[in-house]
């Protein structure tokens, strides 16, 4: 063979090696991208499995306004492939300048057609209140613009859907001003309404994710604040048409810094897992929509009828097998200890708020104190296990802080000789204050060469 023939060898056993290869972590907080490197923009998303592909779709804007429902594919839920926008703000007068948000697709056996569902706004504010509901006949096609509409006159912003084992399928959408969350049964060919089923009247939540697990349906949803994160919560019910319980509370105040968006039940030769996906909106910290990043989680069942969500700034996903663990076998997670004084970065409290303090304080390897380093080009984000957020310098002050990762340089840092470099401002992380006492603020200053600016990751 020539070099040619040589070198497409060597090209086609390095791809099939990759394929191979055990996927990585899913990296929580941090951009997920695409095998060819381009940013996966799936926000608000859903995901439809179509034979061994989960295709992932979500929201893809020009600044606030709506460009794309983008859609991508993966065998593993890690290594994405980009299929096409499948709906765009080409494909009708009335999305040229629009907001379409949480699109969801799901199959009609019947009509042997995918349907896509989604919150449509006038791009300018939140007072339109439809859905926009498209087709296509294949998972990955140009979704046609069907029409656009209140389901039965209600407001309908937040929603989601949901296909019962029997073929019937479901939209639950927020409306009332977000005061309610109404369950709709849809058409025989998925298109439009048959009727009203129910009314969750009056518990202000939002962003709904509904699936079912042997036989209960249960119904995620986060508060209504913004782009905030805030506290998710559950409700059961053994029928859509309810009664459909209270909230209860997922335990974390603010969902490991995300808002529901979809429920993915991950089957494989060990079973089936519940896999969480969340959003962790960027404008909830100055930056554009599309910064925002994905918290996957693994929800765990205490009992039949309840639910918790556990945090942890990685996972790893086997969809052979039908797992999803926290955490990462290939990532060592440590604390980040002063050389000089023997104490470790911390965050006070174990706060889980953006721009909350980072002190020197003791090593205990609780959640608090342990961060993973995560490389991202030539920088290193130290990302707070309890939080998922990482190390930062404050917007604008010398404190040093937790924020979102991908607030840019001043949460990247670069280690040089024991010393951590903020690649923001050049300075160098040490502790304030009188370096006998615990709890002092880390801050950044101008590098020197004192023991002060020593850090040492212990794993
Ligand atoms: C919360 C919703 O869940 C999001 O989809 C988005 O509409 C933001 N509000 C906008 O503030």
């Amino acid at each position: 063979m020539g070099r040619g023939w040589i070198g497409l060898g060597a090209l086609a056993m390095a791809a099939v090696a990759r394929a191979q290869a055990p996927a990585g972590p899913i990296n929580n907080g941090s951009p997920f991208t695409t095998v060819t490197g381009e940013v996966v923009q799936a926000h608000g998303a859903g995901v439809i499995k179509v034979g061994a592909y989960y295709y992932l779709l979500g929201e893809n804007r020009d600044g606030y306004r709506f460009k794309a429902v983008s859609m991508y594919r993966s065998t593993d839920l890690r290594r994405w492939e980009f299929r096409r926008d499948i709906l765009t703000s080409a494909s009708a007068p009335s999305l040229r300048v629009a907001n379409v948000e949480r699109p969801k697709v799901i199959y009609n056996a019947a009509t042997r057609r995918y349907v896509l569902w989604a919150h449509k706004e006038n791009g300018e504010n939140y007072n339109e209140a439809r859905v926009v509901v498209a087709t296509s006949d294949t998972v990955d096609g140009d979704y046609v613009y069907q029409r656009e509409f209140r389901p039965l006159d209600h407001e309908s912003r937040d929603m989601t859907l949901f296909v019962d084992d029997d073929g019937s399928a479901y939209l639950i959408s927020a409306a009332a001003n977000n005061y309610d969350l109404n369950i709709y049964r849809l058409t025989e060919d998925y298109t439009a309404i048959a009727a009203l089923v129910t009314v969750i009247k009056g518990y202000h939540r939002e962003a709904p994710a509904l699936f079912k697990r042997d036989g209960t349906y249960f119904l995620v949803t986060s508060g209504a604040t913004g782009w905030n994160p805030n506290r998710a919560s559950y409700q059961t019910a053994a029928a859509m048409a309810g009664p459909w319980t209270a909230p209860s509370y997922i335990s974390d105040p603010r969902t490991y810094n995300s808002q529901p968006t979809f429920v993915l039940p991950v089957t494989g030769s060990a079973g089936t897992s519940y896999l969480y996906l969340g959003d962790r909106w960027a404008p909830a910290t100055g930056q554009q929509p599309n910064d925002s990043t994905y918290v996957w989680l693994p929800l765990t069942f205490p009992t039949a009828t309840s639910v918790e969500l556990p945090g942890a700034s990685q996972i790893t996903v086997d969809t052979a097998a039908g797992t999803v663990a926290l955490g990462h076998a290939g990532t060592t997670l440590a604390t980040l200890r002063s050389a000089s004084r023997r104490a470790c970065a911390r965050v006070a409290d174990q706060s889980r708020s953006y721009e909350a303090g980072v002190i020197a304080s003791d090593c205990r390897r609780d959640p608090g104190a342990l961060v993973e380093a995560r490389a991202e080009g030539a920088d290193l984000r130290y990302v707070f296990q309890h939080s998922g957020l990482c190390l930062a310098e404050a917007k604008s002050t010398a404190e040093v802080v937790q924020t979102d990762c991908t607030v840019g340089t001043r949460a990247a840092w670069s280690m040089a000789s024991g010393r951590l470099l903020n690649r923001a401002s050049g300075r160098c992380l040490v502790v304030a204050g009188d370096p006998r006492a615990r709890g002092g603020k880390l801050v950044t200053e101008a590098c020197g060469s004192g023991d002060d600016e020593r850090w040492i990751l212990v794993s």
